[in-house]
């Protein structure tokens, strides 16, 4: 009986483990969105009013399809949104979208 407890509980922490190491290996959106796009596209995905004076194309995410915000990192949008494939990974670009998906769809740009 003892030695099955200490089977289990051996597992349960290896398990407890993998996952939290899992975890650690995702890609965190959050941060990535802060760190490549918060400065154009505003912390929410409503771009800054000065931003937009610079880039006058830049609008709110509205409902993109996660897919089609991976093709624009992928590929890059007119003059001002450049791609970022060479400085994100496919697994980072998703987690970008992922996030960007979190904030619904937002307000107008300048408001
Ligand atoms: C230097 C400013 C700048 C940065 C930084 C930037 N963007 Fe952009 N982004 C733009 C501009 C300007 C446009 C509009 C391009 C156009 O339509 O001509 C745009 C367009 C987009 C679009 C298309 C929107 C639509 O409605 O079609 C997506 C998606 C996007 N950006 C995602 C991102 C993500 C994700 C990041 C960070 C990894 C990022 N951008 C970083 C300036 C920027």
């Amino acid at each position: 009986m003892r030695r099955t407890m200490t089977v289990i509980l051996a597992l349960s922490v290896w398990a407890t483990g993998a996952a939290a190491q899992a975890a650690a290996t995702e890609p965190d959106g959050a941060a990535l969105y802060r760190q490549h796009c918060r400065s154009c596209h505003g912390a929410k995905g409503t771009p800054p009013a000065r931003m937009v004076t610079v880039y006058p194309a830049l609008t709110a995410f509205g409902d993109l399809a996660a897919d089609s915000i991976v093709a624009v990192l992928r590929h890059g949008k007119g003059k001002d949104m450049k791609a970022f494939a060479d400085r994100l990974s496919p697994a980072e670009m998703q987690a970008v979208a992922a996030y960007i998906k979190t904030f619904g769809a937002s307000a107008p740009p300048g408001s």
